[in-house]
C-alpha cells in the first residue's frame, strides 16, 4: 500500500505544500482536509480562477496531481485515522485578547488539531508540525499526545519559507528544507519525501526548538533589513544621498548581500509582524526583556516608515489634505497578490483620510470589499474606487504609489497632467518611477530615499 499523507488545513500553507509533494512523489496518497466545506469544494474544482488561492503556476500542478496523488476532503477524521503522517498546516494568528494579547500566537487551531488527532490517529505517526508556531509549541503537541493517545506518536518541525507570488517556486527549488525532531528514524522518513526532489545537502537536520526558533528567526532577520534600510532612506534624504545607491553598494559586499535592501512604505504581509510580535513575547517570556526590545524596535521603525510617509504628503501639499484628492496606486502589501493584510496602504489611507483626503483608490487585484473592510469604512463618500485608471487623475491633486505593480511605471503622464490639479505631486514609496519623464511633464516627484532637490 502506498505511503499515505495527511494535511489538517487546507489553506495558504497547506494547499501548495502538498501539491508540489504530490507532483514530485507521485507514489504518495496525500489528503488534504479541513472542515470549511466551500474551500475543500474550491480545491476540487479544476477551474483555476476558484482555486482558494492565486499563486502563479501553481493551477497547472493542481490540475495534473489532483485525484491522482492529492485529494482534498472534510472528512478529517477518517484520514487521519489512515495517515502514516499528518501535517499541521492550520494558522496561527496573533492572540487578540487574554495573556500575552497583541504579542503572543493563538494557538488554539494547533491546539485542536492535536487533540483531533490524538482521538483518532491509529499505529506509529509521524506529526510534523509545519505552521509557524512559537517556540517549544511542540512540547504541547507532546503533553497532548501524551495524555489522550495510547500509539505512538513522534512529532516533527519542517517549517515552511514560502513567499506569495513565489510559493511554487520557493516549494519547488527551496534554498533550504528544515527537519526538527528527536527521532532519527521519523526524520529520514520525511527527508526520504523531500529527497525526491530537493537535493540532499539542502535538507538540514536540527533539534526541534532550532527547527521553531529558525522560522521565526529568518522571517525577524528579513523584516530588520527592511526597517533597516528604511533608517537609512530617511538619512538619504536629509543628507543628499540616494538609497538606491547606497543600497547597490552595501549590498556588493558579499556578507551583507542585495536582497531584501528595497526602501519602501514599510514591510507588510500576514508572516513578518507576527513572527516578530511572537519573538517579542518569547524573550519576554524567557526573561530576556532587552532582546524584547530589540525585536520591538524593528516594529517600532516599520510604524515610523507609515506615518513618515504620510506626514511628508501632508507637508507638501501645503500642510492642508482637506477636501484634497489623492490617487492611491496599489493597496495589496505586495505585487502579484491580492492580499492586503498588514499592507501599509492600509494605515497610510486610514492617516489620509483622518486628515481629510479625498481618495480614489486603484489596484490591479484587492477586491473592493476587502479594501472597505480594511478602512473601516468610516467615511465612505471620501473613497471611490475607480476601475478606470486614467479618468481617476481628474481633478486630483496627489498620487501616492504604495505597490510597485509595473502598471503604474507606464502611465500616460502627458495626459495626466493635464487631469490633475497644478502643482501635482506623485508620491513614489516605492522608488520605481522615472523622474525624468515625470518632470518633463510638470509634475513634481517625491521619491523615497532620494536625496535630491524635492
Ligand atoms: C515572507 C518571507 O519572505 C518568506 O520567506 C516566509 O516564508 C513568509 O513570509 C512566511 O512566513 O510565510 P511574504 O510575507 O510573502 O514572505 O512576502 P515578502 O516578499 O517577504 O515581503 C514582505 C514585505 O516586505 C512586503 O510588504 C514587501 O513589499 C516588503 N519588502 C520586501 C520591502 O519593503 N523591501 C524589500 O527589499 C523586500
Amino acid at each position: 500500500m502506498s505511503y499515505r499523507i495527511c494535511c489538517i488545513g487546507a489553506g495558504y500553507v497547506g494547499g501548495p505544500s502538498m501539491i508540489v509533494m504530490a507532483d514530485s512523489c507521485p507514489g504518495l496518497q496525500i489528503h488534504v482536509v479541513d472542515h470549511d466545506k466551500q474551500r475543500i469544494d474550491s480545491w476540487n474544482n479544476l477551474i483555476a480562477k476558484d482555486l482558494p488561492i492565486y499563486e502563479p503556476g501553481l493551477d497547472e500542478i493542481h490540475k495534473r496531481v489532483l485525484g491522482k496523488s492529492l485529494f482534498f476532503s472534510t472528512d478529517v477524521e477518517l484520514y487521519i485515522k489512515n495517515a502514516d503522517m499528518v501535517f499541521i498546516t492550520v494558522n496561527t494568528p496573533t492572540k487578540i485578547n487574554g495573556h500575552g494579547a497583541g504579542e503572543a500566537a493563538d494557538l488554539t487551531n494547533i491546539e485542536l488539531a492535536a487533540r483531533t488527532i490524538a482521538e483518532f490517529v491509529k499505529g506509529t505517526t509521524i506529526v510534523v508540525e509545519r505552521s509557524t508556531i512559537p517556540v517549544r509549541t511542540a512540547d504541547v503537541l507532546k503533553r497532548i499526545f501524551r495524555k489522550n493517545s495510547s500509539e505512538n506518536i513522534h512529532i516533527l518541525s519542517n517549517p515552511e519559507f514560502m513567499a506569495q507570488g513565489s510559493a511554487v517556486q520557493d516549494l519547488i527549488s527551496p534554498d533550504r528544507v528544515l527537519i526538527g525532531g528527536d527521532d532519527q528514524r521519523a526524520i529520514d522518513e520525511l527527508a526520504g519525501i523531500y529527497q525526491h526532489w530537493v537535493p540532499s545537502e539542502r535538507i538540514l537536520r536540527t533539534n526541534l526548538w532550532s527547527a521553531e526558533l529558525a522560522k521565526l528567526t529568518a522571517n525577524a532577520f528579513l523584516a530588520q533589513r527592511i526597517s533597516s534600510v528604511n533608517t537609512i532612506a530617511a538619512l538619504c534624504e536629509s543628507s543628499g544621498a540616494h538609497i538606491d545607491e547606497v543600497a547597490q553598494a552595501i549590498g556588493a559586499d558579499r556578507r551583507i548581500g542585495h536582497h531584501f535592501l528595497r526602501a519602501g512604505p514599510g514591510f507588510g504581509g500576514s508572516c513578518f509582524r507576527k513572527d516578530i510580535l511572537n519573538l517579542v513575547y518569547l524573550s519576554h517570556y524567557f526573561g530576556l526583556p532587552d532582546v524584547a526590545y530589540y525585536w520591538r524596535s524593528v516594529l517600532t521603525i516599520n510604524d515610523w516608515t507609515r506615518a513618515r510617509i504620510t506626514e511628508l504628503i501632508i507637508n507638501k501639499l501645503f500642510s492642508t489634505l482637506q477636501g484634497k484628492k489623492i490617487v492611491i496606486l496599489g493597496f495589496t502589501f505586495k505585487p502579484h497578490t491580492n492580499d492586503i493584510r498588514e499592507s501599509p496602504a492600509i494605515y497610510i489611507c486610514q492617516d489620509l483620510l483622518d486628515e481629510g483626503a479625498m481618495l480614489s483608490i486603484h489596484d490591479p487585484m484587492a477586491t473592493i470589499e476587502s479594501i472597505h473592510q480594511a478602512l473601516s469604512w468610516q467615511s465612505p463618500s471620501s473613497v471611490t474606487f475607480n476601475q478606470d485608471l486614467m479618468s481617476s487623475f481628474r481633478e486630483a491633486d496627489a498620487a501616492v504609489l504604495l505597490t510597485e505593480w509595473p502598471i503604474y511605471l507606464k502611465l500616460d503622464w502627458k495626459l495626466l497632467s493635464s487631469y490633475m490639479r497644478s502643482p501635482a505631486w506623485f508620491f513614489d514609496t516605492r522608488n520605481v518611477l522615472n523622474r525624468a519623464e515625470l518632470e518633463n511633464y510638470g509634475l513634481n516627484l517625491w521619491s523615497i530615499g532620494f536625496g535630491g532637490i524635492h
